[in-house]
């Protein structure tokens, strides 16, 4: 039976079990700390930095810091809530995020990140880089425009569905997932019912065969059939579309 200690979270007394980490303890404890990289059943990562608390007064990551008996946390207060909007209002600014038109809006977990924080022109200047859309496996489409680097997908891959799919290529700015092909996604074992696919926060990772067969009409997948048409996959959207029978109503818009 793990020991039970007592800590306290923004003045509120909880307990939690020896061993277990701070953010943890936190949701046990009905506390919501933010955060993006980190995901229950993963082994710790501490990419994102957005669980950031003062634990007895040194900032440290809440997803990454065990709990001790005593321990003193604030995670609600104003430094930390600037320090978050900040790191969230940068995130926007490193991809190409455009959520009234994704798919995935409403369901988002950075979407919500900057709802919660009162985002609505990021202060910094947009870099718009210039990123791939690997559309070459017939389930499975990776934007890499959208993809936040919180390393969900690798971890999940190599965790949970055992086969270590995707990987952090480059540094810097240029940092993006790679797949363990040559030939992109299309070369590799992933498959649309990997957990891998349904851990990514955002929407790097769509179903094409939903996006592209079921809501035909829905403004998300109108946006994706142009950003391929823009990346000069035309000719596989439309064998795709004249495959399902779908090509007049996906071709409308952009008429
Ligand atoms: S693709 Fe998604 S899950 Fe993978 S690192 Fe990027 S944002 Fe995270
Ligand atoms: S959730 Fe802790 S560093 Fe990302």
């Amino acid at each position: 039976m793990p020991e039970t200690l007592t800590l306290t979270i923004d003045g509120v007394s909880i307990e939690a079990q020896a061993g277990q980490y701070l953010i943890e303890a936190a949701d046990a404890a009905g506390i919501f700390i933010p955060r993006l990289c980190h995901q229950p059943g993963l082994a710790p990562f501490g990419a994102c930095r957005l669980c950031t608390v003062l634990a007895n007064g040194r900032p440290c990551s809440a997803c990454t810091t065990p709990v001790t008996d005593g321990m003193v946390v604030a995670n609600d207060i104003e430094s930390l809530r600037e320090f978050r909007k900040m790191t969230i209002e940068m995130l926007f600014v490193e991809g190409n995020h455009f959520c009234m038109f994704c798919e995935k809006s409403g369901n988002c977990e950075l979407q919500a990140l900057g709802y919660r924080f009162g985002i609505t022109a990021p202060r910094f200047p947009y870099l718009w880089p210039q990123r791939e859309v690997d559309a070459s496996h017939p389930d499975i489409l990776i934007d890499h425009n959208r993809c936040i680097l919180c390393g969900r997908c690798v971890r999940t891959s190599r965790e949970l569905d055992g086969k270590h799919v995707f990987d952090f290529v480059e540094r810097g700015n240029e940092k993006q997932i790679g797949v363990n092909a040559a030939a992109r996604l299309a070369g590799t074992d992933a498959d649309i019912s990997d957990q891998a696919i349904d851990a990514c926060p955002v929407a790097a990772y769509l179903n094409i065969r939903c996006f592209a067969a079921c809501q035909p009409l829905q403004r998300s997948g109108q946006c994706i059939v142009e950003l391929l048409f823009r990346q000069g996959f035309a000719a596989w959207v439309e064998a795709r579309l004249l495959d399902k029978g779908r090509r007049r109503e996906f071709h409308q818009p952009f008429l």
